[in-house]
């Protein structure tokens, strides 16, 4: 149901005063990290600037017209320009970690061979600079934009040349970075880039494909680059750089659907477990079990298979779970061929949401106990020995529009969404769960994929026009939650 703000916000309001009730609003552990999370191409412009070169984003916005209203990342908030900036403000909040991504392409401009050593010291610069604002560098090595020539000589996740060429790239950047970067990230979402890239075709390269051949080979050579990089950073640079490295992985919550029927009611709620396995399982389960879950490979057609070499160098790849959160659905269980496309036709389930649910402008539901609920299954299923760490959780939200300026600045949804999530992320930790930091999805507003630049989910107001920045609300509400390390309720 779209709701307003003010609906929304009573909602997420009760949520917190149950929360609080509850008694579990409260101090964190020391040492935890709190900041914010960005990705090079939906940030930093500057897009042929000093040798690097397209990204198949860069394609995909300027020739294909990938995105809404014919938005690029070309300028985007001109942070190639202006990091310093945003990273004093960050500090100003009081954060002490940042996540933020590298650009493929501004280091290798052809995704292999020679390096360009601008790009280089661009992030550099942004390290060094985080260092010296005391923000702990948390670095994204994949955040989408591939270089395009990957995807035309190669065939992009498509083909198998993607795995040495991310292991040597990575490299490159273990070298460079590595002596100041402690925390790496091989991956974000990788289900987007499998099914958003090479089913629907809405994200790049814009790959539409419903016999799900490409969906489940894209996210086969996708695992293999990432264990590939980690036998790099493991054998080469782990031992003197003392980092850890793993992936950030999106996983909404997913609840059985209720019905009167008991037996309707089970299948449902195997339907649920089913759900988690497609979307997170699909790559946990790799990196830390060894292989694709097991309702994956009784139920899906043309899933590729490891080797027994592939599934050893897989199995444990990852020192943490990095989990993306935003939303949750229900499930229910539905038969085949009632969905398109092969991947969503293989699950054999249905996904909607609670009417009672509130809604962000991205149409995703708010529902902070399933934070909760996805930390303790992550934490139940795999006890990550570097923990756990939410690389990503955040909300665009209504009237949040360039048009209101001041009405943007005032985002109380967006305060009412981080309590209740926060809070539930507090009593997971008292479960047991050993979560380690926070990164809010993101700093500034900023180019949101297909949806361009009118989704705003950022802590900072940008100004296109002017590339002015403001804070929200929400940014000094975070900012008083990273100053005393608890919830301020
Ligand atoms: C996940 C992605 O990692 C990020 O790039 C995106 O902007 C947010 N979710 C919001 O959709």
């Amino acid at each position: 149901a779209a709701v307003t703000g003010t609906a929304a916000g009573t909602a997420a309001a009760a949520a917190i005063s149950a929360a609080a009730a509850a008694g579990i609003m409260g101090a964190f552990p020391d040492g935890f990290i709190w900041g914010a999370a960005t990705a090079s191409y939906q940030i930093e412009g500057a897009w042929n600037e000093d040798g690097k070169g397209w990204s198949t984003w860069d394609a995909f916005t300027n020739t294909q017209s990938g995105a809404l209203r014919g938005d690029t990342g070309n300028i985007a908030c001109d942070y190639y320009h202006r990091y310093k900036e945003d990273i004093k403000l960050m500090a100003s909040m009081g954060l002490n970690g940042y996540r933020f991504s590298i650009s493929w392409p501004r280091i290798q401009p052809q995704g292999r061979g020679q390096v360009n050593l601008k790009g280089l010291e661009f992030y550099s610069n942004v390290i060094d600079c985080c260092l010296e604002h005391g923000l702990q560098p948390m670095a994204t090595l994949f955040h989408w934009d591939l270089p395009l020539a990957l995807e035309l000589e190669c065939d992009g996740f498509l083909g198998d040349q993607i795995v040495p060429a991310f292991a040597d790239y990575a490299r490159v950047c273990f070298e460079a970075y590595g002596d100041r970067v402690k925390h790496w990230i091989t991956f974000n979402e990788p289900w987007c880039t499998a099914v958003l890239g090479y089913h629907s075709g809405v994200h790049a390269p814009g790959i539409r494909d419903e016999s799900g051949a490409k969906t489940y080979l894209a996210a086969y050579n996708l695992l293999l680059a990432h264990a590939a990089a980690v036998k790099v950073y493991r054998r080469e640079f782990q031992s003197k750089q003392h980092g850890i490295i793993g992936m950030a992985i999106n996983c909404d919550w997913t609840e059985p659907k209720p019905t009167d029927d008991p037996w309707e009611l089970k299948r449902n709620a195997e339907a649920s477990l089913r759900n988690i396995m497609f979307f997170c399982g699909w790559f946990s389960e790799p990196i830390f079990c060894g292989d694709f879950p097991e309702v994956m490979k009784e139920q899906c057609t043309g899933l590729p298979e490891f080797t027994e070499e592939q599934k050893a160098d897989l199995k444990g790849s990852a020192d943490f779970f990095g989990l993306n959160h935003y939303q949750s659905q229900l499930v229910e269980h539905c038969p085949r061929h009632m969905r398109k496309g092969q991947y969503f036709d293989d699950m054999e389930l249905l996904l909607s949401h609670d009417p009672s649910w509130p809604e962000t402008d991205m149409g995703w539901s708010v529902v902070p106990w399933g934070f909760r609920k996805v930390i303790m299954w992550i934490h139940n299923r795999y006890k990550p020995w570097a923990g756990i760490y939410i690389t990503e959780n955040g909300c665009a939200i209504p009237g949040d529009s360039e048009h209101d300026t001041n009405g943007a600045l005032r985002d109380t949804f967006r305060i009412d969404f981080m309590r209740a999530h926060l809070a539930y992320m507090h009593t997971a930790i008292q479960e047991g769960a050993n979560v380690r930091g926070y990164y809010h999805w993101t700093l500034s507003d900023n180019f949101e994929w297909a949806r361009g630049l009118n989704m705003r989910f950022g802590l900072i107001h940008v100004d296109y026009k002017t590339q002015e920045r403001k804070m929200k609300d929400s940014a000094k509400w975070y900012s008083e939650v990273a100053k005393a390390n608890a919830v301020v309720v």
